[in-house]
């Protein structure tokens, strides 16, 4: 064969490769109002940066008439490429090959870029498309899974790993994405469960669609099983590269610097007023993250669950910070146990990747009621606490008002080694409430008292007075400063300069036992 044979051949099964399942069944793909693999890896990488790797691999079944049927990359599309000239590892599976489905061959392919990924220290991306393993290679195609988990469980912590689900994703096959750091859904494409409706209808007669057992908003909202809820795959995968640009390759680099043009002294007189007089009145936190961050530019992460508290990227003076707020105009911001989870778990990854916490506080304590104490608000709370005092990133809090309790205590106090402390004028800081606090300490008092209501409300307004207010910490040197409102953009960019390197550690350890 001359060259240009080889040459012609090389290029014959290129075409043939990147065909995929065929035009007929990319065509149906489209109808059902879904991207190719390769149509994805486009819109997510830099263009013309994506490299392919194992184009001609094939599946090695050999049952049900499958060594008939053989498809050059067998319904996975692997490679490498960068996002904002940022190196990435990215697999994509292709549903017009087996339905997506996952052959021995194919987890193969997806296991060698993880591990390059993890030599190279860069994140992988997964785009999650598929019918599940390959039904005709039975075990063979559950080890592949079980290979990936293990990989997925070894990179966490070490390379960042984002998942999109792209269309269907059952069974075991979404405990990889499970394991990952972020997972993006599909609006009305996408599904994610252990047990589709089918079986769940025959073993407990519940009958439930695709779309409220494993949808988007399902997860987004009530389940929390992921973190971004998508109107299309190009959404989705835009909002994939816009989380990219804030977090590091791997846990021993700093994210990355953004040119800032927000000017770092830049002062907000909507702060001024922003918390209101009467401390039972409502306000949006966002309104805080938003006046202070850079460009008003905040990516929220799981906007939809657990509202009571908001966590999220934003900028400060260029450099990445994660922020974990307590969100007063939802539930009154108390803590509870989905918001443990999703507080923690965020702060976890950020600690993880050497990205700086900005805690915003306005907590009136943990959430009472028989459902959350029966819920376990014990164990859940406890792994907000656990993740931010064993965090070693730089750890900033900005308490705006209440800051109550076993809360103060956990939302990065100075005790749990938080690194500088500021609270507004408008901060109330004590072991709990006025009106709490005066029924419990006064009970007595009130009882005997000639006009009880009279003698209530001014011991209440006694104990605001002594301890709804930041000084009795700030005497204490429990908060480090307290600040003008307008200020706390100027006043978070400093505390994180010269926060910025901040050495710490944790005792040595296999690892520590965090309340799971
Ligand atoms: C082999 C599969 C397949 C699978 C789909 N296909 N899933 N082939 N193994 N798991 C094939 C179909 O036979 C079909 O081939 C083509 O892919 C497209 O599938 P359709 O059914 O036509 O598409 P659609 O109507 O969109 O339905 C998609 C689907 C459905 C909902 C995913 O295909 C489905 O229910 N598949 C089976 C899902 C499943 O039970 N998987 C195993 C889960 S257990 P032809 O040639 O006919 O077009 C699991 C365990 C993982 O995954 C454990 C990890 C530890």
């Amino acid at each position: 064969m001359s060259i240009e044979e080889k040459l012609a051949l090389l290029k014959k099964k290129n075409e043939e490769a990147e065909l995929g399942g065929g035009l007929g069944r990319i065509e149906k793909h489209h109808k059902s109002g879904r991207l190719t693999a390769r149509e994805r890896i486009d819109i997510l990488t830099d263009e013309g940066s994506f490299t392919e790797v194992d184009k001609f691999v094939v599946h090695r079944c050999h049952y049900f008439g499958m060594e008939k049927q053989k498809i050059l990359g067998d319904g996975v599309v692997t490679g490498y490429a960068t996002i904002d000239g940022r190196l990435v590892y990215v697999f994509a599976q292709d549903f017009t090959v087996f339905g997506g489905s996952l052959s021995k061959a194919y987890a193969e392919k997806i296991v060698k870029i993880m591990d390059m990924a993890m030599k190279n220290g860069a994140p992988v991306i997964g785009l999650n498309d598929s019918g599940g393993a390959r039904i005709q290679e039975g075990v063979e195609s559950l080890a592949g899974y079980a290979d990936i988990f293990l990989r997925n469980v070894l990179s966490s912590g070490v390379v960042p790993q984002l998942s999109a689900i792209m269309g269907p994703c059952a069974g075991g096959a979404v405990y990889s994405p499970a394991i990952t750091d972020f997972v993006f859904m599909v609006k009305d494409t996408s599904y994610m469960f252990i047990t589709g409706p089918e079986v769940i209808k025959t073993v407990t007669h519940e009958e439930v669609t695709k779309e409220k057992l494993g949808g988007a908003m399902t997860h987004n909202s009530v389940s929390g099983c992921a973190h971004f809820a998508c109107s299309d795959d190009e959404e989705c995968l835009l909002r994939m590269r816009e989380l990219f640009s804030f977090i590091p390759l791997n846990n021993q680099e700093d994210p990355p610097l953004k040119a800032c043009t927000d000017d770092p002294n830049r002062c907000d007189g909507s702060l001024k007023n922003l918390v209101p007089d009467n401390p039972n009145i409502p306000y949006d936190m966002k309104e805080v993250i938003k006046a202070v961050v850079d460009d008003s530019h905040f990516l929220e992460v799981q906007e939809h669950y657990a509202k009571n508290i908001v966590v999220g990227f934003a900028r400060l003076n260029g450099r990445s910070v994660g922020i974990v707020a307590n969100q007063p105009s939802f539930l009154a911001g108390a803590l509870d146990v989905d918001s443990s989870l999703k507080g923690a778990r965020f702060t976890r990854f950020c600690d993880a990747f050497n990205i700086p916490l900005i805690i915003f506080e306005d907590v009136p304590g943990f959430l009472p009621g028989v459902n959350q104490e029966l819920g376990g608000i014990i164990k859940h709370g406890a792994k907000l606490l656990y993740a931010l005092a064993e965090a070693t990133v730089p750890k900033i809090t900005v308490i705006t008002r209440k800051a109550y309790g076993g809360a103060y205590c956990v939302m990065n106090s100075k005790h749990i080694r938080g690194d500088y402390n500021m609270a507004f004028p408008t901060a109330e800081i004590a072991v709990m409430g006025p009106e709490g606090a005066v029924n419990i300490i006064h009970r007595g008092e009130m009882a005997q008292a000639e006009n009880p209501e009279e003698t209530r409300k001014a011991l209440v307004a006694d104990y605001r007075e002594k301890f709804a207010n930041p000084y009795n910490a700030a005497e204490l040197g429990y908060i480090d400063e307290v600040i003008d409102p307008v200020q706390t953009r100027p006043k978070l960019i400093r505390a994180l300069e010269m926060s910025k390197n901040k050495r710490d550690s944790n005792p040595p350890r296999k690892h520590g036992n965090i309340p799971l």
